[in-house]
């Protein structure tokens, strides 16, 4: 039964790949995007959208939000066709911090827990990955911390979080321009060279090891990448040197956020300098960006 109750619902924005976990890795951050769900069984569909990419989001039946709630109420058998929601955004949108998997999990979860909350976070994981079509933003964003996920032979996500065994802090470039995660995977080739297969697998093996046992050294070549980085360096102007910079102000190694164009540096100090220095080797190549000290998001998706 569909209750005229509003449900409040926060979910924190991600960074996928973490240089090597292509399509696997993914950490939540502690930037939120707040929802406010009432469905309305006999209203009509009224969106409002505050924040971060406010002009750019739709406010009808096309909303990610709205398709997200529809797909779990089609799921729970529930036909509703109106609804009030607001969405007040913090993520930056369309810049590799996981908005578009943040706004899917807002209306799964939100009109979860408006029915009476029927399906657990692993079905609400499946749902969001059938939308998202990869599991690594989404996966974060419902359950917190660092997050391996995998797709199963059958199709169906499933993920294992942690908290790292030392303070990470996460300093994230984002830079004024924006980038379709549809057009930084086109980029991307069909087949890759065993070695780069078996440096990737390496680097993510020991990137998950090096956080489980707070091995900081270690860490230090533990963010690299060659499976789709080198791809992607053409649609983001001065990668490699915000990335030398971040190293070079202290940061054990920096990457590409998700698909981009925002760059992430990890570090356990320095984090300041380190956004400053990402931000001005950004400047030299005329990008124009900003930095963000954020920390690991433990809690994942919450209903307040
Ligand atoms: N793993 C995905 C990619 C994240 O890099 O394309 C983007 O949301």
């Amino acid at each position: 039964m569909v209750e005229e109750k509003m449900v409040r619902v926060r979910v924190p924005g991600t960074t996928a790949n973490c240089g090597p976990g292509f399509d696997a890795i993914g950490i939540a951050c502690n930037i939120y995007n707040e929802l406010e769900l009432t469905l309305k069984p006999e209203g009509e569909l009224v969106i409002t959208v505050a924040g971060e990419g406010a002009a750019n989001i739709p406010g009808d039946s096309r909303n990610i939000v709205w398709r997200s709630v529809q797909h779990l109420l089609r799921k729970a058998r529930i036909n509703c066709q109106g609804a009030h929601i607001k969405m007040q955004n913090n993520v930056p949108l369309s810049r590799g911090l996981g908005s578009s998997a943040a706004a899917i999990v807002a209306g799964l979860k939100a009109a979860n827990e408006a029915i009476g909350g029927r399906f657990n976070n692993d079905e609400l994981l499946a749902m969001a990955t059938e939308i998202e079509g990869h599991p690594d933003n989404v996966a974060p964003a419902i359950f917190g911390g660092v997050t391996i996920s995998v797709v199963q032979e059958d199709g169906q996500p499933a993920c294992l979080s942690f908290i790292p065994e030392i303070p990470l802090k996460l300093i994230v470039a984002v830079p004024e321009f924006s980038l379709s995660t549809r057009s930084a995977r086109s980029v991307l080739p069909q087949t890759v060279p065993f070695h780069d297969a078996v440096f990737n697998v390496s680097r993510a093996s020991l990137l998950v090891a090096a956080l489980c046992r707070g091995e900081t050294r270690l860490l230090r070549q533990a963010f690299d990448d060659a499976l789709h980085q080198p791809y992607r360096a053409a649609l983001i102007p001065g990668m490699y040197e915000v990335f030398k910079a971040a190293r070079a102000a202290g940061a054990l190694g920096a990457a590409l956020s998700g698909a981009g164009p925002c760059l992430i540096a990890f570090a356990t100090k320095n984090a300041d300098q380190i956004g400053e220095a990402m931000t001005a080797a950004f400047a030299k190549e005329q990008v124009k960006s900003r930095y963000l000290v954020l920390n690991i998001d433990s809690q994942g998706a919450q209903v307040l």
